[in-house]
């Protein structure tokens, strides 16, 4: 290991090895290891072409996260992005720059972050609305999964990323915003193609946000039992432009982040055989220890000079804090002391916990209940993922089902089967249909 650097050492005059390259892709944790072996604690790395702090030791990573005062987290705290040092061809300056809750600070985060705490309430915990969107989520998986069986005679191949894990928490989305279904489908293709972040996407993204705008706006003149409206209750001033700001984060984090987890769990319980055994909750804690959605978190900056694992990081320098190799480190326990990272911690850390690990939760109960049989179609370490800076997810999830081999409860007893999905006019089941058709 080598010795601490300088004090205050400048970022950007240290060597500072490229972070996302194809080893990183292939061999991540072999990656983190070697960084820690060299730097310890924090490594200098280039991400795409930006130098920044890597946390790589569980106690900073916390400590980090924790503290407000000398973390910060609007890009304004950025020496590089003040001086113009970050072009705006970055890859991550739209992230950066998109103004979300995730990069504000003190009260303006406080502020934005009680509406939106206030607005994901009724969904999370024991209330009415929870159980009813517990049988929606139930009933979304259960169409899913007739969806993507149906016309093999109960035994085939599927893709259960972009035919069950992706679409389920899309659809979820739907009902959390209070879209109206032909709109919904819109915006789920939208979502989608964001996430694919194809040429498409661009476009996708302008379109989101318009549309967004728009909801917004209803929902001011017609608030219902939804997001939207919860959030201009609790904060009828805030503007449009904000309010949808804070909609298109968590569409889209439900989206990507859910789904990743529920891919990646499914993918945990089927390389172990363990899918009929394991307990949901114990079996997404498993996955969030070993693959956290999000292996790294955006960035954060320090407000001063600041000790942190053996250096001295310097005011206006970035910091990223890594999920992925704080779990790997020996100073995580999992314990109360030293909790997995997979949802964040400290002011910033997710709201919405409880909301995704029940849809996750629902994912894989709904899919033990209706397989009879499922197997991997591919062996674990060949399954493609998608390795972007912060998030970390499976491409495909190819599998073999029978569903004749059990006598699977069809929908479950106590919730309403969806009626068939309306294929024709809809570009996402239309989407979903030419998933099957491929296998
Ligand atoms: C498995 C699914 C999810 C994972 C792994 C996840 C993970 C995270 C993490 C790690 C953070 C902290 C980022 C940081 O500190 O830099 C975060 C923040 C956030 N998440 Fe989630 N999330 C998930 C699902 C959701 C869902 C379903 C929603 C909304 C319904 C949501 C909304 C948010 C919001 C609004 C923030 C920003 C909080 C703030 O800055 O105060 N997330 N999430």
């Amino acid at each position: 290991m080598s010795s601490p650097l300088p004090t205050a050492a400048r970022l950007a005059d240290l060597p500072a090895e490229p972070l996302i390259t194809h080893e990183y892709e292939r061999n991540r944790p072999a990656v983190l290891a070697a960084l820690r072996e060299r730097h310890g604690a924090v490594a200098p790395v280039d991400l795409l072409g930006q130098p920044v702090w890597l946390v790589l030791d569980h106690t900073e990573a916390l400590r980090v996260l924790t503290d407000e005062a000398h973390w910060k987290k609007a890009p304004a705290h950025w020496r590089a992005y003040r001086e113009g040092a970050v072009p705006r061809d970055w890859p991550l300056r739209f992230v950066v720059d998109s103004e979300m809750v995730t990069f504000f600070d003190d009260e303006r985060h406080a502020a934005a972050r009680a509406a939106i705490d206030a607005a994901i309430a009724p969904y999370q915990g024991d209330g009415a609305e929870a159980g009813r969107l517990r049988e929606l989520i139930t009933a979304h998986a259960d169409q899913l999964i007739s969806f993507l069986s149906a016309g093999g005679g109960g035994q085939g191949m599927a893709d259960l990323c972009g035919q069950y894990a992706r679409p389920l928490p899309l659809m979820v989305a739907n009902h959390l915003l209070g879209l109206p279904d032909a709109e919904g489908d819109d915006v789920l293709m939208d979502v989608w193609r964001v996430l694919d972040a194809g040429p498409e996407a661009p476009m996708a993204v302008h379109r989101l946000l318009g549309g967004l705008r728009e909801l917004v706006e209803e929902k001011r003149r017609h608030p219902g039992a939804d997001i939207p409206s919860r959030l201009l209750a609790h904060a009828p001033d805030a503007s449009t432009d904000e309010h949808a700001l804070h909609l298109n984060m968590i569409l889209v984090t439900t989206a990507e982040s859910t789904g990743a987890l529920l891919a990646a769990s499914l993918v945990h319980a089927l390389a172990t055989g363990t899918l009929d055994e394991a307990d949901p909750r114990e079996l997404i804690e498993r996955t969030a220890v070993a693959n956290p959605p999000m292996q790294n978190l955006s960035l954060r900056f320090a407000a001063a000079d600041t000790p942190l694992g053996g250096v001295t990081v310097a005011a206006g320098d970035p910091v990223m804090v890594s999920p992925a190799a704080a779990h790997a480190c020996p100073h995580f326990t999992g314990s109360d002391d030293a909790p997995h990272l997979a949802f964040g911690a400290g002011p910033h850390a997710c709201p919405a916990r409880p909301l995704a690990e029940t849809i996750v939760a629902i994912g894989i109960e709904r899919v033990r209940a209706r397989f009879g049989e499922l197997r991997l179609a591919l062996p674990p370490d060949q399954l493609p993922w998608r390795v972007t800076p912060l998030v970390t997810g499976l491409r495909s999830l190819p599998v073999r089902y029978d569903l004749t081999r059990r006598p699977a409860p069809e929908p479950a007893a106590a919730v309403e089967p969806l009626p068939a999905p309306p294929v024709r006019r809809s570009a996402f089941w239309r989407l979903l249909a030419t998933l099957r058709g491929g296998r």
